[in-house]
């Protein structure tokens, strides 16, 4: 178990590098996940959190895969991704490209939903359509970045889109996705606390979906105004059904649960801050 300084100076990093907010609740947590990273002791973690505190890189990135919570899905609600493709085949229609930003994409089975979604909507193999992805964690990029999973993964997008859209990967009991959904996805690291953010909008849809109930109530309400900002003018802000925009709600219209509209500019304008961000 982390003793109180380690997790006094853990809390601190944590919102340092990541904005993420630690409560007592979190410190069972983290001691189960740095056993699992082969910390053994408290002197293995002390060692990481001192390299980390010292700004190495490696260690940071430990550190930060220590902290994250990545449980992620193929088609997680799966109404939001059929949403989500009917609108960029609406915006084709209209515009003849479509983007999309999957922005807390952990180890890609998020953005290559979308991807999949997409492809089966435009019915075509090579739909106008970008679906960026991104995430702080670049363990869980890099999880991504090969497409491989396990067979029990790739049970929830059932049978057809299994043998449609996953290739054997050599590896018994695991999968790649193939090359078709793969190339739709572009992959690249981001930390919704950065000042600089290396992705450009407009955005058509920007899935956001459990990410933010991790971040302090500051950066989460930056990082929706943010995205907001991403946003093309009838753009989509996906988050998870139980999630609402809480104090920057003013910037969005909900259609659907998890589902909102951005409000016009002269909303946007107004912003939201101050006394109403106890949530996001
Ligand atoms: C629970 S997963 C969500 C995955 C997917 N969006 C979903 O709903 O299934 C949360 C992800 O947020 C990422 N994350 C946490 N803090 C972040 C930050 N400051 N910037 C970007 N990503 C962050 C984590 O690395 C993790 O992959």
């Amino acid at each position: 178990m982390l003793t109180d300084p380690q997790f006094d100076r853990t809390r601190r990093l944590a919102s340092l590098l990541a904005g993420i907010e630690l409560v007592e609740r979190h410190r069972e947590l983290l001691s189960r996940r740095s056993r699992r990273l082969g910390i053994r002791d408290a002197a293995g973690l002390d060692t990481l959190l001192g390299a980390a505190e010292a700004g190495d890189a490696q260690a940071r990135r430990t550190f930060l895969s220590l902290l994250t919570t990545k449980f992620t899905e193929f088609f997680r609600h799966p109404a939001h991704f059929a949403i989500a493709a009917a609108h960029a085949r609406g915006v084709v229609a209209r515009a003849g490209r479509a983007r999309l930003w999957s922005a807390a994409a952990a180890t890609g089975e998020e953005p290559y939903s979308l991807a999949i979604a997409i492809v089966e909507a435009f019915g075509n193999c090579e739909p106008p359509v970008e679906v960026v992805a991104t995430d702080i964690d670049r363990e869980a990029l890099a999880v991504a970045e090969r497409g491989e999973y396990a067979e029990a993964a790739v049970r929830a997008p059932g049978p057809e889109r299994r043998a449609r859209y996953f290739e054997a990967c050599g590896e018994p009991g695991r999968c790649r996705i193939t090359d078709t959904i793969r190339r739709l996805v572009t992959i690249r690291p981001l930390n919704l606390i950065d000042a600089e953010w290396p992705v450009e909008g407009p955005f058509d849809v920007i899935f956001c979906r459990n990410v933010l109930m991790y971040l302090e109530a500051g950066r989460r309400a930056e990082a929706v105004r943010r995205m907001a900002s991403l946003l093309a003018p009838d753009g989509l802000f996906m988050l998870d059904p139980v999630e609402d925009p809480g104090a920057t709600g003013a910037l969005f219209a909900a259609s659907a649960p998890g589902v909102f509209s951005r409000r016009p500019a002269a909303r946007l304008r107004l912003g939201c801050s101050g006394a109403a961000e106890g949530r996001f």
